[in-house]
């Protein structure tokens, strides 16, 4: 059974904190090594183009990111590792999904709206710093992923409606040009902490309350000297409900060092004990990663080895299907016209099936008629092999055939599905 494909698209602006880490990085990592799956990490640094303007700050962002997720531990030789703007396919794919997006559906999405929102608030014109570029957005973003075949798409709330979109461009693909593409899912992972900042609000680069995640070790000392506690004096007890710095140590410790600071807090532990044992236990995990991220941005040249490795294995699969969806969508070589137009007229003269894979990993498929409609449509199976005893038990008997395991659409009733599977018999297709 082929595995499970996740993708992750990193964008490329800011540099990354101890919030990325923890919500974002760190399990990315961790999930990579799933036996059974195969995972995709890429830097958006296309989509960077939409925001960002500057080109250093798009060059520096996407050397530090890459050299972050490579410190903390991702395996370029395990996983699928590359920078978007190395594989050209994807610009060529978003081309080709951009014309079989309704633009009525792009006008819904919620970068953009949020935009036109704030210009209608504004009383200036709808279009107002509304680039093509960001009202594209997700058609981009829905290249990332159908190019790979991607299954699940781990994402945060925000971009739910990306995936739908990408799933819904996948289906109008389908739908005229067979089916080429697989239909991605958002997964959404409720158990992933956020890690508060130190004013306690959630850590973001909007709140200027972060941690860096590899600045040097002074600097993130002194950030987390900053973190702000109450007024309580040493032997006081402390609270741990509300306490930015609990959380934050939550987030690094083990259950029982978890324990133990709690009753330290009960003890009455200073409030700069607590963070010298905070600073020591975040450095703990850190430290030996910052030594590996510190070589690697001196050594720039040798990032750009992995990337270019990494955008040659991510083409072994974009290049193939780039390819057929071409010819699908009639983009092909002319010398070979004749003859293959001639078979292709001769194979969907009739009735046929369609075997794919959906999302949820089963296997279906279909009984379509000469016009593409949709005649018999069947459960998922749990392997490709189980479908295919399916298929060949209609086409055998198609007497046999029991409505009620199937759906019959667009209207299609048994004896027109009994006639295609008769047709299909006879014509030994
Ligand atoms: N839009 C995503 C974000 O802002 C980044 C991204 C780009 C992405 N392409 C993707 C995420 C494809 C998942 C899949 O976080």
């Amino acid at each position: 059974m082929s595995p499970a494909r996740y993708l992750t698209g990193i964008t490329t602006t800011g540099t990354p904190h101890l919030g990325n880490y923890v919500g974002a990085i760190r399990p990315s990592v961790q999930a990579s090594r799933r036996p059974g799956t195969e995972n995709f990490y890429f830097l958006a640094d296309y989509h960077a183009l939409i925001k960002c303007d500057e080109p250093e700050r798009i060059q520096r962002s996407t050397m530090e990111i890459a050299a972050c997720w490579l410190a903390a531990g991702l395996d370029p030789d395990q996983v699928f590792f590359y920078r978007q703007s190395d594989i050209p396919e994807v610009t060529e794919l978003t081309w080709m999904l951009t014309c079989v997006t309704g633009k009525g559906i792009l006008n819904r999405a919620h970068a953009y709206k949020a935009q036109v929102d704030r210009n209608t608030a504004a009383s200036v014109d709808v279009d107002t710093d509304v680039t093509a570029g960001l009202f594209m957005y997700p058609v981009l973003m829905a290249a990332d992923i159908l190019l790979y075949k991607a299954h699940k798409i781990p994402v945060g709330r925000d971009q739910i409606q990306h995936i739908e979109m990408a799933r819904d461009m996948a289906q109008s693909f389908n739908h005229l040009y067979g089916e080429h593409l697989v239909l991605p899912e958002a997964a959404i992972d409720e158990s992933v902490a956020t890690l508060p900042g130190l004013d306690g609000r959630k850590m973001s680069k909007s709140y200027d309350n972060t941690i860096a995640l590899f600045g040097a070790r002074e600097q993130v000392k002194k950030q987390i000297f900053s973190i702000v506690t109450d007024s309580r004096a040493p032997g006081e007890p402390k609270d741990v409900e509300g306490s930015s710095l609990f959380q934050i140590y939550q987030a690094f410790a083990s259950e029982e060092e978890t324990a133990g600071l709690r009753r330290a807090y009960a003890e009455g532990i200073a409030w700069g004990d607590a963070k010298q044992l905070l600073f020591e236990r975040i450095d703990r995990e850190i430290g030996p990663m910052r030594e590996r991220y510190q070589h690697l941005v001196a050594h720039p040249s040798e990032l750009e080895d992995i990337l270019q490795a990494g955008a040659a294995k991510a083409r072994g699969r974009a290049t193939p299907l780039m390819a057929e969806l071409r010819h699908a969508v009639g983009l092909r070589n002319l010398g070979a016209q004749a003859g293959a137009a001639k078979k292709a007229k001769a194979k969907t003269a009739g009735p046929s099936f369609k075997q794919y894979r959906e999302a949820d990993g089963r296997f279906y498929f279909k009984l379509v008629d000469a016009q593409g409609r949709v005649l018999l449509q069947s459960k998922g199976f749990a392997s490709p092999k189980e479908a295919g005893e399916c298929v060949a038990r209609l086409k055998a008997t198609p007497e046999s055939l029991d409505a009620g395991q199937f759906e019959s659409l667009d209207g299609a009733g048994m004896a027109e599905v009994q006639a295609a599977l008769r047709e299909l018999t006879a014509t030994g297709n």
